[in-house]
């Protein structure tokens, strides 16, 4: 008996080595940990249940049956981060540089197929060489199953993709299907074709980093939602990040102790829209102050700055947080804006997330770029993504609202269960000196009547009272009561019901 207790011990011993203390060496050495220290640093401690250490690929061709180290390249299970469960899995490179064999993607499939039915987010930590080259169309037939996991794991539970290492071809496909994808900077890369073949066919010369670096993917491409230093501020990310989300479609977000004052006011909001229209403020500064202990956190932080996404926490419950960033393009919206912030507020409505959205904009940005790369239809994205949400929607307009725009953005028109305005709002088809421009072209010539024209349309328009009187602003607030109105609204809100029609899915412009 004790010796097949020891056999375990030891065999477990073995799978715990993955590709030897060589391949850990040079694993540390690259500034990676390895996919099981990367796998006790997110979970709670003492927490994480592996399955199938002992699972060996089946493969026999290129002298492969001589190689079957178990566990195959991936350590999978669950555990729990902050007490609450999750599915995890961690590719290890230094086992055949956690390269994708047809039993590795079955050992993922299993703990998707767990999370789906036990209703619990999937966290994988990426670090593979892509499909594992002495497995063939074996190996591409594992990502396709992987592949259709993840689509039929979307909206269902959340799925968090971490790049730790290479990710490259086929296998970016996998990361991209999940709701947030999180780089380490300078370590890893995600490209479907990498800087050899860009070379041969395109003749550009380009690193790696330059391709498909954190750097890129946050600031250029915005595939990846945000980039960290290295492997444990990301994986310390990780946690703040499952902290805001519900573990599936059918539960609801967390509600986490708080020691914020939910009536607290905020004198200072009085005066953070300026005087002048075309001065800018930043939005992030009412985002925090109206947040519980001023704690936002952000989504996409660094691409299409003209509009922020994030959570945040309003009396303990998570809220998802679209707002104008008046500092940047004046807070107007475009083509990236409009996608950013359509796929955050699908993720808050897929997972039942309440959406709190703060208006301050003059419009889309016109141009031939914008025009030629589709801002109709991405425009349309937004719209749709707020039109067909059916969580609780709160909004408030700071300053501007002006077109389109003004309709987009979770206005009354799109269920906007509370609309709120400031008295600073302006709320127009246009800016006063446009509308003027347009009504009274043959007054052009002088200067003073269109003055005057200017000053009668701001008088009428250039503030929240029309809107309110037909009904479209629910009620005017004041700026430093903002934290106390959103939060009453959302209170309110908490049993709230609406569906949508019956239909297969929906066909929003993509
Ligand atoms: C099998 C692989 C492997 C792979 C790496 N290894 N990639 N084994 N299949 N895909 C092995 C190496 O042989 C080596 O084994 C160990 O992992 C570490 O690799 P190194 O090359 O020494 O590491 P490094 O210098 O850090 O380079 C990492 C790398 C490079 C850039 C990822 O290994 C590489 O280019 N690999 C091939 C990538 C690739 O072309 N993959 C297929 C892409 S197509 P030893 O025993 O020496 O430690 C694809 C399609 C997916 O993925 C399609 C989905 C639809």
């Amino acid at each position: 008996m004790k010796d097949i207790l020891q056999e375990l011990e030891d065999r477990r011993d073995i799978a715990r080595q993955g590709g030897g203390q060589k391949r850990i060496d040079a694993q540390h050495s690259k500034g990676k940990l390895t996919a099981r220290e990367r796998i006790e640093l997110l979970l709670d401690e003492g927490s994480f249940e592996e399955f199938d250490m002992f699972v060996a690929h089946r493969c026999t061709d290129f002298g492969m049956q001589d190689s079957r180290p178990p566990g195959d390249g991936v350590v999978t299970g669950w555990g729990t981060i902050n007490g609450r469960m999750v599915y995890v899995f961690s590719q290890d490179f230094t086992v055949f540089g956690g390269s994708l064999s047809e039993t590795h993607a079955q050992k993922i499939c299993k703990i998707m197929d767990m999370a789906m039915q036990n209703g619990a987010p999937v966290i994988g930590l990426n670090d593979s060489g892509g499909a594992r080259i002495q497995e063939g169309v074996a190996s591409l037939a594992g990502y396709a199953e992987v592949f259709q996991k993840n689509i039929m794991a979307s909206g269902v539970v959340p799925q968090i993709s971490v790049i730790m290492g290479p990710c490259a071809g086929g296998a970016v496909y996998s990361p991209a299907m999940t709701d947030f994808i999180f780089m380490v900077k300078d370590s890893s890369y995600m490209f479907v074709t990498g800087p050899d073949v860009v070379k041969t066919v395109t003749n550009e010369v380009v690193t790696a980093e330059e391709l498909g670096g954190a750097s890129t993917h946050t600031k250029k491409s915005s595939v990846a939602d945000a980039a960290f230093e290295n492997d444990v501020e990301a994986l310390t990310e990780v946690r703040r990040l499952v902290d805001f989300l519900p573990l599936n479609n059918r539960a609801k977000p967390p509600v986490r102790p708080f020691f914020d004052d939910v009536s607290r006011l905020e004198d200072s909001l009085d005066t953070l829209v300026p005087e002048n229209p075309n001065t800018p403020y930043d939005m992030k500064e009412l985002i925090q102050k109206v947040a519980d202990e001023g704690d936002f956190y952000e989504i996409q932080e660094d691409y299409a700055k003209n509009i922020i996404t994030g959570f945040v926490r309003l009396e303990g419950s998570t809220v998802g947080v679209v707002a104008n960033q008046p500092m940047i393009l004046a807070g107007c919206l475009d083509i990236d804006s409009s996608r950013k912030a359509a796929r955050f507020v699908r993720f808050c409505d897929a997972f039942e997330i309440p959406i709190l959205t703060f208006v301050d904009v003059p419009g889309f940005l016109p141009g031939t770029s914008q025009e030629y790369g589709g801002v109709i239809k991405h425009g349309a994205k937004l719209l749709f993504a707020y039109g067909e949400a059916t969580v609780p929607k709160v909004t408030v307009i700071t300053r501007k609202a002006y077109g389109g725009a003004y309709d987009v953005m979770a206005s009354k028109h799109l269920r906007g269960d509370f609309n709120y305005a400031w008295p600073t709002a302006e709320i127009a088809v246009m800016g006063a000196k446009g509308a003027t421009e347009i009504l009274y072209r043959s007054e052009l010539g002088d200067p003073e009547k269109i003055a005057q024209r200017t000053k009668d349309y701001e008088d009428r328009f250039a503030n929240p009272f029309v809107a309110a009187e037909k009904g479209f602003i629910d009620e005017v607030i004041m700026p430093h009561s903002t934290r106390r109105r959103v939060c009453r609204a959302f209170a309110s809100l908490r049993n709230k019901q609406l569906s949508n029609p019956w239909k297969k899915h929906d066909n929003i412009p993509l």
